[in-house]
């Protein structure tokens, strides 16, 4: 590929950071503490379509909470925005992602927690059925611009040892907020969890929130301008869990993290960054990738306000 000013950017901002060990490969799901620390890639798509990245961006990982967002938008384009509007709120939790506690009228506090999450998966199951998760999966691939595939090691393990999401979705189920059994709504949560992307898809995806949800790539349609907006508001509030103010003060661009290790971040109308390295710090946020973020803002003025 062509050197242009951008990617010696990327590349001058992988090595600087390539030395940064701080944080840990999360345990708690098992089979994600066999991820390899060291591997570091950073990703940025336009919204014409350019793809720019530099070291392990063709590495796949599991996606996890990076899913909250395009099934939010997934939520809310085919239930529709009230019902899930209803179910779901849109304030931030201030609390970590997999806290139990829900709002005072016992709804999750937003789509971006493990809680609000589930619950997007019950309203889907409960619209869909079998349906429910190929659509999801499907959906996913959409934003990415290809099919994506489940790491069966990582659900087998996060469903075997997954039982504060059970807890959280019997919690849900008492107060209407998933019809569907406890075990079917977490299987299609899990699954989700589960699928593969690298920093090229994360930064592909986050175009795709850019561009108003066209994918830049494949040119095609894939979520409404109104379910685009409405998810990167909850993106800018919560999509990084109790660092959500920090961030969008310090970094100033909608984005979400999961704990695979990736960060997804879309600023409108203009670019989408995917960034994978495994070590997190205690918030369940990949320290490298918000360090590249922060100074990817820096460098390029990207805050939005
Ligand atoms: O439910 C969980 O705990 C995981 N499947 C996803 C959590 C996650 O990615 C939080 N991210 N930082």
């Amino acid at each position: 590929m062509l050197e242009t000013p951008l990617l010696r950017f990327l590349s001058q901002t992988h090595d600087a950071l390539i030395a940064l060990r701080d944080g840990e490969v999360p345990s708690y799901i098992p089979e994600l503490a066999k991820a390899d620390p060291d591997q570091f890639g950073i990703a940025l798509a336009t919204i014409d379509g350019h793809v720019y990245e530099v070291g392990d961006t063709q590495v796949p990982f599991t996606i996890q909470s990076i899913s909250k967002a395009v099934v939010f938008a997934l939520a809310l384009d085919t239930i529709g925005a009230e019902r899930v509007e209803t179910a779901i709120g849109v304030e931030p939790s201030g609390d970590a992602f997999n806290s139990i506690r829900l709002t005072p009228d016992n709804r999750p506090f937003n789509a971006m927690v493990n809680s609000g999450a589930i619950a997007c998966c019950g309203l889907i199951a409960d619209a869909l059925g079998a349906e429910a998760f190929p659509l999801i999966a499907a959906t996913l691939g959409r934003f990415a611009g290809r099919t994506l595939d489940a790491d069966e090691a990582v659900f087998v393990s996060e469903r075997s040892t997954g039982d504060r999401n059970r807890a959280i979705a019997y919690l849900l189920r008492n107060y209407g907020g998933i019809r569907g059994t406890v075990d079917e709504v977490l299987d299609i949560y899990f699954r989700q969890c589960s699928l593969l992307v690298t920093a090229r898809d994360l930064a592909v995806m986050g175009a795709t929130f850019a561009n108003h949800g066209v994918n830049p790539v494949t040119g095609e349609v894939v979520a409404s301008p109104y379910a685009i907006a409405r998810t990167l508001a909850v993106m800018s509030s919560s999509g990084m869990y109790d660092f959500a103010g920090e961030w969008i003060y310090r970094v100033g661009v909608p984005a979400k993290s999961g704990v695979g290790g990736g960060i997804l971040a879309a600023l409108p109308a203009q670019l989408g960054l995917g960034t994978f390295s495994p070590r997190l710090d205690a918030h369940g946020n990949s320290v490298r990738g918000i360090r590249t973020c922060e100074l990817m803002s820096e460098a390029f003025d990207l805050h939005m306000l």
